[in-house]
């Protein structure tokens, strides 16, 4: 028997509602596979967290993650006006979610934006420019540069304020996501797209020298060069072209959503936080706090990055598929989401129909 344990944080907004829904495909999924054993265990993270302990990410459920296997977060964050009534450094995001990422050095964000012909009507891009569907593979770095480099804020002697923000990298952070972004390109089909601003940025220049380096160990994998500014373009314009895309941690949070947005929604995101020791998974989407509440959220993104954990943390591939081919079908049948699920032909399911739905079809699938 092999039981893992995983901290579940639900977080704010629309969290606790699509956890609902991960946690009742991990039941499922646990009574179709005898030999394994999920054991669940809730903390309280984001604001929720601060709200009830004073601290966004509290000592009790660091000891939590400390101790799992894996974790799964759903999402944290407050409206802008809510989140004035939390200190600037407890905000979920600055006290929780970055102090997430440093401690188990999450530096390797798999963001896959994937759009199959069940789920290609619901992409805002014309037919020919979906062509045979978009599946392609945004390797973000998640513990560096802007987000992490040192902050400043003041006044200078006249008074007037000021800010300065860092962006830093040191070439063993470079060089780790890099070998990443090869890796994963010689699994898939072998072309790596290079997304920097070299025009402008030092950083990316130091970037751009360590990929030569790197790349001279992976022979058989192309590296295609696109400055930032036109991949946003190319993404929508002809995102076929695109397989791996290796960028620095800020480039990566805007054009991952941006990969939302070519797919239809953020409820299609889900995402993978990969470090040495531990990783963590979660939808690349917020709190949705317009939508929060409602049992409208779309689950997708949530259970999509379960079976990310599945598949990167248990080592269950064929569970894994199992559950994406449990969730093209609820499309393929026709139901959506309210976020997806738009015009007459549109059945509009809530979030727990969805989440239901997803089990049925999963337990049609043979149990492995
Ligand atoms: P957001 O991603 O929460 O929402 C943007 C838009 O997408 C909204 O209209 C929302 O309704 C929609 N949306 C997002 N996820 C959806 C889903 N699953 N189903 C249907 N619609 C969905 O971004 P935002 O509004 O800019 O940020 C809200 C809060 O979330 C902020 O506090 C922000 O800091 C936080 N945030 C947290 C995370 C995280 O937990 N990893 C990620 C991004 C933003
Ligand atoms: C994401 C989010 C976070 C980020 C925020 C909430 C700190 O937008 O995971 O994409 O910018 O990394
Ligand atoms: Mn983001």
């Amino acid at each position: 028997m092999n039981t893992y344990k995983i901290a579940l944080l639900a977080g704010d907004g629309i969290g606790p509602e699509v956890m609902k829904q991960a946690v009742k495909v991990l039941k499922a999924v646990e009574a179709r596979n005898p030999e394994v054993a999920f054991e669940l265990n809730e903390a309280l993270f984001g604001a929720v967290a601060y709200f009830e302990t004073g601290k966004s990410f509290p000592a009790e459920t660091i000891a939590i993650c400390d101790e799992a296997d894996a974790i799964l977060k759903g999402t944290i964050g407050l409206n802008h006006e809510d989140s004035k009534k939390i200190p600037v450094d407890e905000q979920p995001e600055r006290g929780a979610l970055l102090p997430l990422r440093r401690r188990y050095n999450t530096y390797a964000n798999f963001r896959p934006v994937y759009l199959p012909q069940e789920l290609a009507h619901f992409s805002p891009l014309k037919p020919e420019v979906i062509g045979e569907g978009i599946d392609l593979m945004i390797i973000r770095e998640l513990v560096g540069g802007l987000y992490f480099g040192e902050k400043e804020v003041g006044k200078d002697d006249n008074g007037k304020r000021y800010v300065r923000e860092v962006l830093e990298y040191d070439e063993d952070q470079i060089r780790d996501i890099l070998k990443v972004g090869f890796e994963t390109a010689q699994r898939r089909k072998k072309v790596l797209h290079n997304i920097h601003k070299s025009n402008v940025l030092k950083s990316s220049v130091l970037w751009n020298e360590i990929l030569e380096e790197v790349a001279v160990d992976y022979p058989d994998v192309e590296v295609k060069h696109i400055l930032v500014d036109a991949a946003a373009t190319y993404l929508c314009l002809n995102p076929g072209q695109f397989d791996v895309m290796v960028m620095e941690n800020m480039f990566g949070d805007i054009l991952s959503d941006q990969g939302g947005g070519i797919l239809g929604s953020l409820g299609l995101m889900p995402s993978a936080c990969v470090g040495p020791e531990k990783s963590y998974y979660e939808p690349s989407h917020g709190s949705a706090p317009d939508i929060a509440g409602k049992n409208i959220a779309n689950p997708y993104s949530m259970i999509g990055s379960v079976a990310l954990m599945l598949e990167m943390s248990f080592g269950m591939e064929q569970e894994a598929k199992n559950l994406w081919h449990a969730m093209k079908s609820v499309f393929a049948n026709g139901y959506g989401t309210p976020d997806l699920a738009k015009g007459e032909d549109a059945k509009l399911i809530d979030t727990d129909a969805f989440g239901d739905m997803v089990v049925d079809e999963l337990n049609k699938a043979p149990r492995v």
